[in-house]
């Protein structure tokens, strides 16, 4: 019987049936509620195993925010191509399509999407995440939660918190004020659990201020539960906790994969596979470990080869009286309240489609739109229909980029490359030369979801060209001599679980510089999961971010360089010039020194950082360019109830084709008697102009853009006096400005 003197979590929604279950259910099942067990089909990457005695069915979770794991689905592209569409109703589209996804490969939850700012420019998941800004993280999160549980599969917020570098993530401690938490890397969460009620969050692996994500009190039951009134339940990430009592008490509910690592996925690598011949007397924990001892990543959990530290250790303990049993009873009910929510109790679910036509369709917008245009010199871009011959020169350029390596990856049932989208899309009538230039960049696959890989890496080959010899530059530039146009692509190779480094891999960056010496006009196209250094951008024409655009890629590629889409995109993260320009380029603030990295950048992070200091970008936030011309007139500040207020501003096409514009409101105080960032995103939105068109947008401005986190009142505060509103095309491009006065403002919430 549930302890009537102990509250029940008032936020979490419960019934009479919830209720009679919790009622029945013994410890030992309870416990196995609570953490992962193996799925039978293989399929799932996280399985709560079914209470077949009282008919409560499994819940089956799977990987990630680009698709569907471990079937063939649709690869959309990276979360930072989305963001780069700075559009909430793509991010929404793009959410349904991803749990429709779910649905219909037979799963209940999505592990995804991906939350963290983009700190560190090196972290190897960048491309996972959205933008360096928590505005623009939080609307378009928002957006891809809702999208994903109104096609009725649950969303996780993941990794909470401050996992913002790959490098030592098993141990690393973010160092980090309350500030720079309650302004930067919390908002995204806080707005996903208040304004979309997302099912789920997901504990990082990472530390924060000393204690692990997964067991941090103050972070999962006084901030998230207590504070926001989540009422979902928290998952730890992937053999991320390390201390079971502390985790249970401090608010992690459930335990994941709750399996050994040499038992999870049996299947695909020769380690896995001989351990899984192994008679169950044999000590295969201790073989798994001696054979994954080479890759175990600093600070690897020492539990990754036991059972569930929410298992039979959790169980003693509630028994010791260490762990009451109504904190088991409310993980359990927390799970329960969404498996009842989103019909799994009932298998009253709607129905899926994997990998379904319309979301192939849906996956080539999304890349379109996110493609940024970084330099057009010359208008070389778009190309023309009349070019009698083109060169596609990189190491790549053939096979998609369809992701970055890691928990992330998609297998999609066909994709194209730009070399094919090109001569696709030419049909004949320009001739397309093809040259390696230099060795394939190996993609980086991790097939055991990023923890450590038991002894294989699968690779695309060799680097040779198609007819088996090393490539030489030397092709490459003979090709781009004799053509009208080059088109390079050049590609990173970010994975989940290693840091990514700023300047592309393997010989590419002089590929570009002695193509660009002899082409008429070279246009590179950068397949990155993040910034990269551009040491070239001034010798070449053109440049288009495209990051990684998932199966459609050769299609977007060409629709793209051809015109037939203007490119949508705007920079979600700065592009700095060098390395030290970055915010936190010191060794104590990144990767960090003896496993603390100190975030004492504050909430200086981004461009926040390059305004503050004065440091020009090679391209700042929010810039892109387009194929048309845009003008910004009768700009006007209308003061709502203060400190809110609502910019007008009419856009208008004054070129001579259609296009795309990202306007953009960013806030700052004219006088701050704290430091604060001079300006920070407030509003944005994404308006389609026809030739000569014209529109009115209306951006409303909420109340928190003018306020700063007081650590000592331990609040949202608005100071009185003067901000500038500054609407522009990108955090370095403001085409106007006004002043607005803010004064006697009610304390925010
Ligand atoms: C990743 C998570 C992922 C999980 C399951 C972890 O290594 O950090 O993002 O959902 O694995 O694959």
């Amino acid at each position: 019987m549930t302890d009537p003197e102990t509250p029940m979590d008032a936020a979490v929604p419960t019934s009479e049936r919830i209720e009679s279950l919790i009622d029945r259910l013994t410890l030992e099942e309870k416990i196995d509620l609570i953490h992962g067990g193996i799925d039978p089909d293989g399929l799932a990457t996280g399985y709560v195993p079914p209470v077949e005695r009282l008919g409560i069915p499994a819940l089956s979770m799977v990987d990630g925010p680009m698709g569907v794991r471990d079937v063939t689905a649709t690869a959309f592209p990276a979360s930072i191509a989305l963001a780069s569409a700075w559009d909430t109703d793509l991010a929404y589209e793009q959410g349904e399509a991803l749990g429709r996804e779910v649905l219909g490969a037979g799963h209940d939850v999505l592990l995804a999407p991906g939350f963290n700012i983009v700190r560190v420019p090196q972290c190897g998941r960048t491309f996972e995440y959205y933008s360096e800004d928590p505005h623009l993280s939080s609307r378009l999160a928002t957006e891809t939660v809702e999208g994903v549980q109104d096609a009725g599969a649950i969303a996780t917020a993941k990794h909470y918190v401050a996992n913002n570098q790959e490098q030592d993530r098993h141990a690393v401690s973010a160092e980090v004020s309350e500030r720079a938490l309650r302004e930067i890397y919390l908002p995204a969460f806080e707005a996903a659990v208040e304004e979309a009620d997302v099912g789920s969050v997901m504990a990082a692996y990472n530390q924060i201020n000393g204690t692990y994500a997964t067991e941090h009190e103050w972070l999962l039951s006084d901030v998230l539960k207590d504070e926001w009134d989540f009422d979902g339940y928290v998952v730890s990430d992937w053999w991320a906790t390390t201390d079971g009592v502390a985790a249970a008490n401090a608010g992690l509910d459930v335990d994941m994969p709750g399996v050994p690592l040499h038992e999870w996925h049996v299947e695909g690598s020769p380690v896995h596979d001989l351990i899984g011949t192994l008679p169950d007397s044999f000590p295969k924990g201790t073989l798994a470990k001696l054979a994954a001892s080479p890759w175990l990543p600093e600070g690897a959990n020492p539990n990754l080869f036991e059972e569930s530290v929410f298992g039979e250790s959790l169980r003693e303990a509630v028994e010791r009286g260490k762990v009451p049993e109504t904190t088991i009873d409310g993980k359990v009910r927390r799970v329960f309240g969404q498996m009842e929510r989103f019909g799994i109790f009932d298998d009253d679910q709607p129905d899926g489609a994997l990998d379904a036509p319309e979301h192939h369709d849906l996956a080539r917008r999304v890349a379109e739109r996110g493609a940024v245009l970084l330099r057009n010199e010359e208008a070389t871009l778009p190309l023309s229909e009349d070019l009698d011959s083109i060169a596609v020169i990189g190491p790549n350029a053939e096979t998609a980029k369809i992701g970055g390596g890691g928990s992330s990856e998609v297998t999609p049932a066909a994709s194209i490359g730009p070399l094919s989208g090109i001569r696709e899309r030419v049909d004949g009538g320009t001739t397309v030369e093809f040259a390696r230039g230099v060795e394939r960049i190996e993609d980086p696959h991790d097939a055991e979801g990023g923890i450590l890989d038991l002894g294989v890496s699968a690779s695309d080959g060799p680097g040779l060209n198609d007819d088996g010899e090393v490539p030489e530059i030397g092709d490459a530039v003979a090709a781009a001599r004799r053509v009208d146009v080059t088109v390079v692509v050049v590609q990173d190779d970010a994975t989940e679980s290693e840091d990514r480094s700023l300047w592309l891999p393997g010989d590419q960056d002089e590929l570009v510089a002695r193509v660009a010496d002899v082409a008429d006009r070279t246009v590179v196209v950068c397949n990155t999961g993040g910034p990269i250094r551009m040491p070239w951008a001034g010798d070449v024409e053109a440049i288009v971010e495209t990051w990684y655009p998932g199966q459609e890629d050769g299609h977007v590629t060409a629709s793209v360089l051809f015109g037939d889409v203007d490119p949508g995109g705007r920079l979600p993260v700065t592009f700095g010039r060098r390395i030290d320009d970055y915010p936190a380029a010191t060794e104590e603030r990144y990767p960090g020194v003896g496993l603390q990295a100190e975030y004492g950048e504050g909430v200086f992070v981004g461009y926040r950082h390059f305004d503050a200091e004065n440091v020009k970008p090679e391209y700042p936030f929010g810039h892109g360019l387009s194929y048309t011309d845009f003008e910004y007139t009768d700009v006007s500040v209308k003061s709502g109830d203060s400190p809110e207020a609502t910019v007008e501003v009419t856009v208008e096409n004054v070129g001579e084709r259609e296009g795309r514009d990202v306007v953009q409101v960013y806030v700052g105080p004219e006088d701050p008697a704290t430091p604060r960032p001079p300006k920070e995103l407030a509003a944005f939105e994404s308006v389609a102009l026809e030739a000569g068109g014209q529109t009115t947008v209306e951006l409303e401005i909420e109340s928190r853009a003018f306020a700063y986190y007081d650590e000592d009142d331990g609040a949202w505060t608005v100071p009185d006096g003067e901000y500038t509103i500054f609407v522009g095309r990108s955090a370095r491009n403001v085409l106007a400005e006004a002043s607005v006065t803010v004064s006697e403002t009610t304390p925010l919430e």
